[in-house]
């Protein structure tokens, strides 16, 4: 079961490309790295995600500046040039990803930019919590935490995704702080996704066999569930949606924001805190 997880890593490319096709600095530069360093070897990319990775990363920047916690742990980072933009405004920011990604991560940034020292890329497997335990020499105990994931539960089992949610549980019941993710997003975003995009989910069934339709959330219902059974007690929805008028990728792509509505109004970042 607990196996294979490498092979989720070519996703973090398929996200990287269309954000390029948005005014979010660092994201043109590190799709370039990847691709001068030959890292996007086959993979099919579809620049029309543009417009749904802008509003989850968005969105999620959002939250967080409104909930003004600076110490952040990102699972799963990616590609995201997240982590860079808020250690460059002063939040202790710490990375995790598995190894080859967080190793990319590094060499691609220092090249496009300089790592300062509150940014902290960490090698680590969401599922492991000693993995977790590591970053705790770089967070203040008396300040509240966020964790942050934006792409990893939804290439996971429900129970895999159990290991993980508990995992963040435990950190949160250590540290306090809440958990921002849109990686909850419930089966009616997939089957719009299919539909806007028909062979988005086809492609990155190429890349991951880790893409199953039947390991996602029903509804917002199921979400709340699955959490509560975990220990989590608040879970607040966030629709990207929100996100509209903000949102560049419309423009730069040429493309009609009535045609997205549908679907950024299935597509959510849930706020959940214990
Ligand atoms: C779809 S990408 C999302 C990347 C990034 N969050 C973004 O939005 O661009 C999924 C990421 O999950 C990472 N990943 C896969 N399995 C993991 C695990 N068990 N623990 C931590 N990261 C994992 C992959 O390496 C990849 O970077």
């Amino acid at each position: 079961m607990l196996d294979n997880f490498e092979s989720i890593s070519p996703t973090a490319i398929v996200i990287s490309y269309p954000r390029t096709f948005t005014d979010i600095p660092y994201e043109k530069e590190i799709y370039q790295w990847l691709q001068q360093n030959g890292k996007n070897n086959n993979i099919k990319l579809n620049k029309l995600l543009a417009p749904e990775i802008e509003a989850r990363y968005k969105l999620t920047n959002k939250i967080l500046d409104d909930l003004n916690i600076k110490q952040i742990v990102e699972i799963a980072s990616g590609y995201s040039s997240r982590g860079i933009l808020y250690a460059e405004k002063g939040y202790e920011y710490i990375e995790m990803d598995l190894e080859e990604v967080a190793k990319n991560k590094v060499k691609l940034l220092k090249e496009i930019a300089s790592i300062p020292n509150n940014l902290h890329i960490t090698i680590g497997n969401a599922l492991n919590y000693a993995d977790f335990e590591k970053c705790d020499e770089f967070l203040d105990k008396n300040k509240e935490i966020a964790i942050i994931n934006e792409g990893l539960l939804r290439y996971l089992t429900f129970e895999e995704k159990e290991i993980v949610a508990k995992n963040i549980y435990q950190i949160l019941k250590k540290h306090n702080g809440v958990w921002i993710t849109c990686d909850v997003t419930p089966k009616k975003f997939i089957e719009k996704q299919n539909v806007c995009l028909p062979d988005f989910n086809n492609n990155v069934n190429e890349v991951t066999s880790r893409n199953d339709l039947q390991d996602r959330f029903e509804d917002i219902e199921h979400i709340k569930s699955f959490m509560m059974k975990i220990g989590f007690n608040n879970i607040e929805i966030h629709r990207f949606i929100e996100m509209r008028e903000q949102l560049k990728s419309f423009e730069i792509l040429g493309v009609a924001k009535e045609e997205y509505d549908e679907l950024l109004q299935n597509g959510i970042v849930a706020i959940i805190k214990i």
